[in-house]
This record gives structure tokens, sequence and C-alpha cells, in this order.
């Protein structure tokens, strides 16, 4: 099984990339290979008509697609930033097409926030965000509030009690993951899906 994490925060040292982290070393626990697209270290370029030339500025994204199609199911992880997605996330969502390899496969969605926020960025990504591509978030969440208290991988940084529950939290959440990758295969397989007759979503 493959799992591609993407990050949406902008900042190269994120707390947002902290959790992927740590999701990405729960995930190899369980025997998973994993590969992490952290927006804030690698910025994508904003959308524009060339995007389907693969010159250019664009010369990386068959590359970036391939890695999206031989991956079973993703974790998509975004701060909350003034109560919305990071514009690089949601860029990054308008580079994903109908055929770039996130059609009927799962995905977690994972919020962040310093505080007590991350729920607008749930709403968010379930209101848009998977229309044209298909991609499918599985009914559980993680939101990781108060995010500098919990999951740092210095003992001493962390709320015992907050940090022990979003380990359990965050264990429970990936293998409903896994579940789900295993699960959607058939989906794919099945032969119902007809997306050159119907490139976008409704
Ligand atoms: C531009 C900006 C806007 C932010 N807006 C919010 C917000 O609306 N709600 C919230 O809970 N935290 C907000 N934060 C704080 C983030 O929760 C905090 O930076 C946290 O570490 C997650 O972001 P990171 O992954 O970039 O580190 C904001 C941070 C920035 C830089």
């Amino acid at each position: 099984m493959n799992i591609g994490i993407i990050v949406g925060s902008h900042r190269k040292d994120s707390q947002s990339a902290k959790v992927a982290g740590f999701l990405a070393t729960r995930l190899r626990a369980f025997g998973v290979d994993v590969w992490t697209l952290d927006l804030g270290r690698e910025p994508l370029p904003l959308w524009d008509e060339d995007l389907g030339s693969g010159e250019g500025q664009w010369e990386f994204l068959p590359g970036l697609t391939k890695k999206l199609q031989d991956s079973d199911g993703f974790v998509i992880v975004s701060p909350e930033w003034h109560g919305m997605a990071t514009s690089a996330l949601k860029n990054f969502f308008l580079l994903c097409n109908v055929n770039s390899g996130l059609a009927h496969k799962p995905a977690m969605i994972t919020t962040v926030s310093v505080a007590d926020g991350g729920a607008y960025v749930v709403a968010e990504l379930r209101t848009s965000s998977y229309k044209n591509n298909r991609l499918c978030y599985i009914p559980e969440q993680l939101v990781v509030r108060n995010v500098a208290q919990v999951l740092n991988s210095v003992a001493e940084e962390n709320n015992p009690e907050a940090h022990d529950y979003f380990v359990d939290r965050a264990d429970y959440t990936l293998k409903l993951l896994m579940a789900y990758c295993d699960a959607l295969i058939s989906v794919r397989a099945h032969g119902a899906a007809d997306l050159e007759k119907y490139p976008n979503g409704m």
C-alpha cells in the first residue's frame, strides 16, 4: 500500500509538516509506503493555461501525476488560515484534473490549529476540492487543536493527556484510511466510473 501525504502550509517549517511527519511514521509502522509533498518546501506554480503543456514551469507535473496515480490513498494536511484552507492547497487541487490519479481513491483530512480552530477547513474541503478529481474523503477526520502541545518528537514539549489522545485517534483514523484504500480498489476495478464520458463532476 502506498499513501501520499500533501502538506498545505506555505511555511517551510510548519506545524502541519510536523503532524505530517508523525502520521508518516505511524503509517510506515503499519507497513505502508509513504511519500510526502510539502507545499511549504516545494511550492507549486499557480495554475495557468499552459498547465497541460508539460513544458517550462509545468515540466514537473507528469512526475507528480505519476506519484499520485501510483498511490492508493492520501492524507491531506492543512492548517486553518483565516478560517480557510490555504491557497497552496487549493492551487494543488486546481492542478489535479480528472486524470491526475486522485479519482475514486480515499483521502483523510487532517487540519491543524495552534488554538481550537480547524473545523472550517474540514467543511471547506468537504464542500469543494473533490468535484472534478473525484477524491473520496473518508467520514473520519483528524482536527489537531493546540498543535504546539501534541505530536512533538521531544516528549517534554507535549501535553501528555492531549498527546496520548491524538496518538490514539491518529492510529484509529489512519487504520480506517487503510481499510478504505483496500475497499476502493474494487470500486475503481468495477467499471462503473466513466471519467471519459463525464470528465467534470456536476
Ligand atoms: C496567515 C495565517 C492565518 C491564520 N489563521 C488562523 C485561523 O483562522 N485559525 C486558527 O486556528 N489558526 C490560524 N493561524 C495559526 C495556525 O493555526 C498556526 O500557524 C499553526 O501552527 C498551523 O499553521 P502551520 O502549519 O503553517 O504551522 C493562522 C496562521 C497564519 C500564518
